[in-house]
């Protein structure tokens, strides 16, 4: 893993942006793994700036996300489908058809994240996948002792989890739906290269134990270490327990 720091949430978002255009430029036709939270509205809004001020052109790339909750409709406000749309894809002029994130709506989960993980590599396989750190160190919803060869599948939330992600549901982690359909950590590791962007000081312990500690199924995000091609992107606070 190489790590970069940077000197503030702006700039970790701005070069967070540009690594993601410059794929597209490189490579119009990319196969784009997507995040969710609160890290990544920011890089949205640079990719959305670089849209409309230099023509950075979505129309070619394909798109998976990585999570969705189980039991929201695309429809509703707080789903990631929404996320999406909202902060990405309706400014962008990408087809509809081209965007995926698994269905957590499927009447059969499991049979979900099969079909997913084969949609994933019926495309080509994933170019780049940005990630964000879950302060548990989850990447999707890969929570604590899920498998490093995990398979998109449906998974409980942690409580840590529903309470980190409870800003969506009325500040209550009670509301936060207690199950999600996630990538796995193998199928992420399948991507051919990985930006894990990292902002705060609430996740300055857990990338420490990321960077510095022992691979873990404790910790999902450590898997990342076995990756060849994974960049981790950090501003200070985040950085400031290494
Ligand atoms: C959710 C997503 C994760 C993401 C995390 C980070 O839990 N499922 O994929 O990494 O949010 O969130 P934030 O950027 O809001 O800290």
């Amino acid at each position: 893993m190489k790590v970069f720091l940077c000197p503030n949430r702006t700039d970790l978002a701005r070069l967070t942006a540009t690594l993601l255009a410059e794929q597209i430029s490189r490579k119009p036709n990319s196969v784009l793994g997507l995040a969710t939270g609160r890290t990544m509205e920011a890089v949205y809004a640079h990719l959305v700036q670089r849209h409309r001020e230099d023509g950075l052109d979505f129309s070619g790339c394909t798109t998976f996300n990585l999570d969705e909750y189980v039991g929201l409709p695309a429809t509703d406000a707080r789903s990631y489908h929404a996320y999406m749309h909202t902060h990405l894809f309706q400014h962008v002029g990408i087809a509809p058809d081209r965007t995926h994130l698994p269905n957590g709506m499927a009447a059969d989960l499991a049979a979900e994240g099969q079909r997913y993980d084969a949609a994933i590599k019926a495309a080509g396989g994933i170019d780049l996948q940005l990630l964000g750190l879950g302060e548990n160190g989850h990447i999707g919803f890969n929570e604590p002792l899920s498998s490093l060869a995990s398979r998109t599948r449906p998974v409980v939330l942690a409580p840590e989890t529903r309470l980190q992600n409870a800003g969506l549901f009325d500040g209550k982690p009670e509301s936060v739906p207690p199950l999600a359909l996630t990538m796995g950590t193998g199928t992420i590791l399948e991507s051919r290269r990985i930006v894990l962007t990292v902002a705060g000081k609430a996740k300055a312990e857990m990338l420490r134990a990321v960077l510095e500690g022992p691979v873990t199924a404790q910790i999902s995000a450590s898997a990342l270490h076995f990756h060849t091609n994974c960049l981790v992107l950090a501003d200070e606070d985040a950085a400031s327990a290494l």
